[in-house]
């Protein structure tokens, strides 16, 4: 009973409790915030990384709008089943250019990490219009509405501007060339070599079938590039670093 009664003490002195309890909060704290600094260490750097290109940073922004997250994970676990389902592990890497980061925490309909060129544009297109064309016993809610709203591209170099500032690195030629990234994504008639030189791997395509660039094409640009980057045949984890 001893150490029990020490603890009177304390409690029947204002000071000391608040003093000790200040100190106990304190140790808390800085164990808590301590491991942020070395944040930047966990995250090792991963061949193929690119910043999202215009479009698909635009179908990214149509995803977090129309909350594609509430059902939709983007973080494979290292467990077999999903690793069998899924393809290989989310990498911390993988999600280095997320602001937010969308791994989600439901999965009303399947994770989403790599989910490119899983499926064709047109199934896509499909899907999206109609889930239930495709996949019957769907519970996904019909987006047909993405592929009547036209996208100009007006804002995009403001928004590639915003993320430089939390620290994606877009290169002033980036988002010079923005808007015309934006439109020769969607478009394989145009020039778009200096596109897929500055986001290797971007896949030109027009998504969505019709002359016009729309939502559509955004979010099936997004679709498509999700979990392509790192080549897995070549890609061994470093656990040294
Ligand atoms: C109410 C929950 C719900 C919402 C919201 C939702 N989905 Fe789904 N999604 C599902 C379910 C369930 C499936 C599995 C059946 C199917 O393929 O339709 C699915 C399937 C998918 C697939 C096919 C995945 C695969 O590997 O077969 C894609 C791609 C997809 N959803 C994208 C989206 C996007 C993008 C949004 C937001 C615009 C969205 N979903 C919103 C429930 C949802």
């Amino acid at each position: 009973m001893s150490v029990l009664n020490k603890h009177a003490i304390l409690e029947r002195s204002p000071t000391l409790l608040f003093t000790f309890s200040l100190l106990v909060v304190t140790i808390g704290g800085i164990v808590e915030i301590a491991p942020l600094f070395y944040l930047e260490n966990t995250i090792e750097e991963v061949d193929g990384m690119r910043p999202y290109s215009p479009l698909e940073l635009a179908g990214r922004d149509i995803y977090v709008r129309e909350g594609c997250y509430v059902c939709h994970s983007q973080m494979i676990r290292p467990m077999r089943d999903e690793v069998e389902r899924y393809g290989h592990y989310s990498l911390a890497a993988e999600s280095m250019y997320d602001h937010p980061f969308q791994w989600g925490s439901k999965r009303t309909g399947p994770d989403l990490a790599r989910v490119g060129g899983r499926y064709s544009d047109a199934w896509h297109v499909d899907h999206f219009t109609n889930p239930q064309s495709v996949v019957p016993e769907s519970v996904m809610p019909k987006y047909a509405f993405l592929a009547d709203t036209k996208l100009d591209g007006k804002y995009i170099g403001d928004l590639m501007e915003t993320h430089r500032m939390v620290g994606v690195p877009y290169t002033d030629e980036m988002i010079t060339e923005a808007r015309m990234d934006f439109r020769a994504q969607a478009d394989p008639d145009s020039d778009w070599d200096g596109l897929v030189e500055r986001y290797p791997g971007a896949v030109v395509s027009n998504f969505d079938g019709q002359p016009e660039l729309t939502e559509m094409d955004a979010i099936i640009a997004y679709m498509q590039m999700l979990g392509t980057l790192v080549d897995f045949s070549t890609f061994t984890a470093d656990a040294s670093r």
